[in-house]
Formats: structure tokens, sequence, C-alpha cells
């Protein structure tokens, strides 16, 4: 290997709990569907169990709370105490502050040491609070006014999610000022709602909530003066009706992409439902499910989980090794959709020729998994159709192949002044358990050309 190899540890991406399911208010832009939704609490200790995942997990990584609303476990708060000192700041959640809430309830959360809390803050008129939440004279204002003290008092960063309505976009301006005076959010995003899945009565009500691209386009004018230069105010205005009733017309189902369509590093997430259930998922298509119930050394299983995710990862870029029987050949079972295995055989030529590229980056997870990164200008030069372009590895006497994914590289194309090194990226992710030591396995980009299959030493310019 060319590239000075990093050593990494492989972390989640983040962890998403809920340690209550069910919720107080029925917001009218709430992306749950609440017909196919099973109220549950989870216990003390069934969230025990979660905590190793704090040290698997990076900053802002740990969502003690997520889709539902957390006030409603009412071990809350002891909930908040069990977490270790020393992954706090990774951990936050989301709130509604509906429910009254007591004064020792709110001094935990201010004390909580964790890195925020995230408050939902549709408006400050209480009328259309009722109706966008569906919620009746609720406590959300004093909870609110009380929380805000006594964050500031012990130091607990808030943060604001505001969402962008019809019913609101003209108060808006007006809420981000008062908001900043009184709450002093660390972050105040308002955003256009978006939709997984949605049932037709949600979808209904989707359709008369958001606004037309054009309205959007003036009247955030107004949220953007507001914001002015600070950078704690994020304004998403990407979600307009038009894209809602286009997206409405196809299946919200087919919006999840491929493995295949994501190149990059893999992120790995864990998903934990208030009864205990779990799943991996994002960027890795696994149908592992999980029972914390089940689990007796949570620690063992997530670690065990992360090095199965990445091996599962891996084998989407591996598609096989040199023939044993025919030594000058190199054959391999080509993966392909639908699951056909078409299996193919070439001769190996490798070339003297060499080509600019780059190894940009070499970082090896865990000490097994290798991830590689850079551009060649071999496939992009030859840039045709019926060309595919591999990576081999040889180890001692043997190759190994992988299909690396491509990757746009406008800053070489302009750096060279080559358009044709626009798509000469790529991202591969090696499994390197059986092999020789990273340090000494040979890379080579292969270009299949018909029948050809020709190797070149890949080489830092
Ligand atoms: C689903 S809620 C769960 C937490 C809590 N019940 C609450 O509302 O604060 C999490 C956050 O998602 C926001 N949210 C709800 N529906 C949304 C949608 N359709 N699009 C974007 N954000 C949404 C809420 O405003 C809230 O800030
Ligand atoms: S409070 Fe949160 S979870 Fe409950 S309905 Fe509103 S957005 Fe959904």
């Amino acid at each position: 290997m060319k590239a000075q190899v990093r050593e990494e540890k492989k972390q989640y991406e983040f962890v998403s709990i809920d340690t209550a399911s069910p919720c107080n208010a029925r917001c009218i832009f709430c992306f749950n569907d609440w017909a196919n939704i099973k109220g549950a609490i989870m216990p003390p200790e069934v969230f025990q169990k979660t905590l190793p995942l704090l040290d698997m997990t990076g900053y802002d990584g740990f969502y003690v709370s997520c889709l539902f609303e957390p006030t409603l476990n009412p071990d809350f708060c002891r909930i908040l105490q069990m977490m270790p000192e020393s992954g706090r700041n990774k951990a936050f959640f989301t709130t509604n502050l509906v429910k009254k809430l007591s004064d020792e309830d709110l001094l935990a959360f201010s004390k909580a040491n964790l890195d925020h809390i995230n408050i939902s803050l549709e408006t400050y008129d209480q009328a259309l609070y009722d109706r966008l939440t569906g919620t009746k004279g609720s406590h959300f204002y004093e909870n609110l006014e009380r929380l805000g003290v006594l964050a500031k008092e012990n130091g607990m960063k808030l943060r604001l999610i505001t969402m962008i309505l019809k019913s609101n976009i003209d108060e808006l301006p007006e809420l981000i000022k008062r908001a900043k005076n009184e709450l002093s959010p660390v972050r105040h995003e308002l955003r256009t709602p978006y939709y997984f899945k949605a049932s037709k009565e949600q979808m209904d009500i989707a359709e008369s909530e958001l606004l037309m691209r054009k309205e959007l386009d003036v009247k955030g004018k107004a949220l953007l003066n507001a914001a002015g230069d600070d950078d704690n105010i994020i304004i998403d205005l990407s979600n307009d009706l038009e894209s809602f009733v286009k997206k409405r017309s196809e299946d919200f189902d087919t919006h999840v992409t491929s493995f295949a369509e994501r190149p990059g590093s893999a992120n790995f997430r864990v998903r934990i439902e208030s009864d205990g259930t779990g799943h991996f998922g994002h960027r890795i298509e696994t149908k592992e499910l999980f029972d914390l119930h089940d689990i007796k050394d949570p620690k063992q299983y997530f670690n065990d989980a992360l090095i199965r995710l990445q091996a599962l990862e891996a084998s989407n870029y591996f598609l096989g090794e040199l023939s044993e029987k025919k030594k000058s050949l190199f054959s391999f079972a080509k993966k392909k959709e639908k699951g056909v295995a078409a299996f193919l055989t070439f001769p190996v030529e490798v070339s003297d020729l060499r080509f600019p590229s780059s190894l940009d980056e070499a970082v090896l997870y865990d000490g097994r998994f290798l991830h590689i990164s850079g551009w060649e200008a071999s496939s992009a030069k030859n840039n045709v159709a019926s060309e595919e372009r591999l990576f081999l590895i040889k180890d001692k006497e043997r190759f190994l192949a992988f299909r690396p994914f491509s990757v746009k590289r406008p800053d070489v194309a302009s750096a060279l002044s080559d358009e044709s090194l626009e798509n000469s990226g790529f991202y591969c992710v090696i499994d390197t358990k059986g092999l020789s030591r990273v340090e000494e396995l040979s890379l080579y980009c292969a270009i299949i050309s018909g029948e050809k299959l020709t190797a070149f030493e890949l080489a830092s310019v």
C-alpha cells in the first residue's frame, strides 16, 4: 500500500432510542402514523442495556428519545440519572413539554449534563398551538418558561425545532427573535415538514399546511432576514407542496435508496423501540433484529454487531479470487442484480503502463476493514460504457477482486484541467481477514474491456 494507513475504531453513527412511544399530542404535521404505533414504556432495567452503546457512538450520537414523547415514561428522570457521567455529553432528547412537569422534573432535566435538550416550539399563540398540536390549554408555555430559567442557571443548552407551516409562517420572524431573547437557544432549526410514509389522513392535512415553492421563496426571505448572520439559526425550506404531491403520487417506500446508490463509508445506526426491540439500519441492508430482553451481554452484542455490519458492508465490494486451478486466469462470480451470478474468467495482464492516480486515504477500522479512497485516470481516460473498473489486491500469489464505487472528483478534473477526470474517484472497502498485513498487499486497478482484463499497479502521483 502506498498511502499511510490510519487506524480507527468504528463507531455507530447514532443510536436512536425511544423510552416511551405514546404521545400526549397529535400534531397535524407529525410524521408518525399513530394508527400503526403501539404505545410502550421502556422500564429502566431495559434502558440499562442500551448504555454500553454510549461508548460506541460519537458526539451528538445518543438519542435518549427521538420519535415520541419521553416525558410520558414515569421513570424518565431516573433513566437520565442512570447514564454514566462520562457519556452524557453525547446524549440528548426531544420533548414537546405538553405534560405538566414538576419543578423536580425540570431541575433533573436541566442538571442532566446532556449535550442539549430539543424543544418543539411552533407558535407563541395559545389557540394556534392547540390547533397545531391537537392539545387543549396544555402546560407547554409554563413548562417552557420554567425550563428556560433553570437551563440558564444550570448551563443546560437548549435547541429549538419549529415547523414551517401555512398557519405559522407569518409569525415566525417574530418567533425567532422572541425565542432568542428569552431562551438563548444554541440552535434553532426551522424546517418544512417531511414524511417517511404517510397515511391518507396525514397526507390530506400535510397538503393543507405545506407551502408552495413560490410562497416559500417569498416568505422564506423574511425568515432569513430575521435569522440575519446568526449561524445558530438553521432554516430548511426544502420540502414544498409540489414535491410532496409528486411524492404522494408515487409510493413513499420506493424512496429508500439501495446500497449501490450510496458511495462512501457506511454509517451504521441502531434503532431501539420502547418495547426493547431494535434493528440496525441505514446504508446497509440487514435483516438482523434484536430484543434487548434476550441480550445477556449488550456490550459484547453491540460490539460484535459492528463487526458483522462492517463485514456485510465489505461483502458488497468483494467479487472473488483468482481461480487456483487456472493460475493464469482470473475468474470470479460476477455479482449481478436479481441475484444471478455469472461466472467470468479473464487472463490477467499486469500492465507496466502508469496512469496518474492517488490513494488519498486508507483507514483500517478495527484492525480489519480497510477503506480506501482516491482517484485514478485509467478508467476515466478509457471511459467506454462496456468497460468495468475493478480493484485487485495481490496477496502473496493470489489476486482478490473488488468492485469500487465511482466517486465524482471535480476537484481533480479542475486541478489537472482535464474534464475526463470528473468521474475518476473511487471508494472501496476491503475485509482483510485472512490476508497478509495491510502494508504487504499490492493494489491494482483493473479494467475489463470485452474479454480482456488489464491491471495497473495503483501509484501515487
Ligand atoms: C417526532 S417529534 C418527537 C418528540 C416530541 N414528541 C416533540 O414533538 O418534541 C421529534 C421532532 O420532529 C418534529 N417533527 C414532527 N413531525 C415532523 C415532520 N413531518 N417533519 C419534520 N419534523 C417533524 C417535531 O416537531 C419534533 O421537534
Ligand atoms: S408532540 Fe411530537 S410525537 Fe407527538 S404528535 Fe407532536 S410531533 Fe408527533
